[in-house]
């Protein structure tokens, strides 16, 4: 798939059909996520794998996206390392590149995926369900699968609307 286009077909997916995702899709997604552009290279993500069913079960409890959670065959909890970050701002900033190269990597292999944030309010249950240090701060839960139906892309503003300024 050409980058530009990638990119631009990219949509949340949020339904899934049961077919199962493979160890090596998920460590391809990954691994895009890893080249991630990141502030002194600090490289601040860590990442969590659950294809279990039961511990998608819990997490799901966690959010009221849970539907999302359950439906889909893996779901990769996205953590920023406190102990390597160096500048909140610029340590988020590299954690949302990462999530968006996780994004477009399973864009790229025919799967669906969508950015669950609201899964937030419950980071320190989500820590504790994994069995993860509190170094670990929840920055997303990615669902990933095989795309159930067609998504409907979302409106964006107009370019004009979103250049403040040109000289
Ligand atoms: C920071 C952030 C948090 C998000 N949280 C959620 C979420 O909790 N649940 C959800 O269904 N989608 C969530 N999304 C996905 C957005 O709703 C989606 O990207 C937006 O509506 C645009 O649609 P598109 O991704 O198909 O272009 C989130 C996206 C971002 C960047």
């Amino acid at each position: 798939m050409e980058l530009l286009e990638g990119l631009l077909t990219r949509r949340s997916v949020r339904t899934f059909t049961p077919e199962p995702v493979s160890r090596g899709q998920v460590l391809e997604i990954l691994r895009a996520g890893s080249w991630a552009p990141s502030g002194l290279n600090n490289q601040p993500w860590r990442f969590a794998i659950v294809f279990d069913a039961a511990v998608r079960g819990r997490l799901a409890q966690l959010t009221r996206y849970g539907r999302v959670i359950e439906a889909a065959p893996v779901c990769l909890p996205v953590f920023m390392d406190r102990e390597v970050g160096y500048h909140e701002v610029k340590d988020h900033q590299s954690i949302g590149a990462c999530i968006e190269n996780l994004l477009l990597a399973a864009h790229a292999q025919g799967l669906g995926a969508v950015w669950l944030g609201e899964i937030l309010k419950s980071a320190a249950e989500v820590r504790e369900v994994l069995g993860l240090p509190a170094n670990l701060e929840l920055m997303a839960v990615v669902a990933v699968g095989y795309p159930k139906g067609a998504v409907k892309a979302p409106a964006r503003r107009k370019l004009s609307e979103l250049i403040v300024k040109e000289l």
